[in-house]
């Protein structure tokens, strides 16, 4: 079979670039270990009231500017913000003061929803079985609003929650 100069020179860059792109993914992932996301841990969602920090729901003070939250997303709300009343309405709420570094654990007790929180860079999933991890450091003043953006039945639009972040120094709830 007759191949021409000109081709044989393509098909030799082509090969060339496959290796490279090859020995390229491979470096990622041995040397500098890129990978999707992992659920932080897997838990069984019909056993979370026995189940490490899911046992204990809710926001605590683990020493002064470091919070950590377990939270358990459901149809529709977000387990483990306390309920308080603003405005003549209950609301999903939880008071903070500035310059708190949060650090999340979130799972599900029935279907797939989603956390955003706004003005930050969080945007996870939450996935019955496993743990969702992050962790943020809530610097400005304000009411950061919680979403779920996944869509997870008749009442997704009202999943949500808020974090409001006080001047530092202010009461905390
Ligand atoms: Cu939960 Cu949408």
């Amino acid at each position: 079979m007759q191949i021409e100069r000109l081709e044989k020179v393509f098909l030799a860059i082509g090969v060339a670039f496959l290796t490279f792109a090859l020995i390229a993914i491979a470096a990622s992932v041995f040397m500098s270990n890129i990978h999707l996301p992992r659920p932080e841990a897997r838990v069984n969602p019909r056993e979370l009231a026995s189940t490490e920090p899911f046992n204990n729901p809710g926001f605590h003070e683990l020493e002064p500017g470091k919070w950590e939250a377990a939270i358990t997303a459901f149809r529709f709300g977000f387990g483990g913000f306390p309920s308080v009343e603003v405005d003549g309405q209950r609301v999903s709420q939880i008071e903070v003061p500035a310059g708190t570094e949060i650090t999340f654990h979130a799972t599900s007790l029935d279907v797939i929803h989603g956390i955003m929180i706004e003005g930050t860079d969080i945007n996870t999933m939450v996935i019955p079985g496993e743990v969702s991890k992050f962790r943020f450091t809530f610097n400005e003043p304000g009411t950061y609003l919680v979403i779920c953006h996944e869509y997870c039945g008749t009442q997704h639009h009202v999943m949500y929650a808020r974090i409001v972040v006080t001047e530092a120094g202010a009461v905390a709830a």
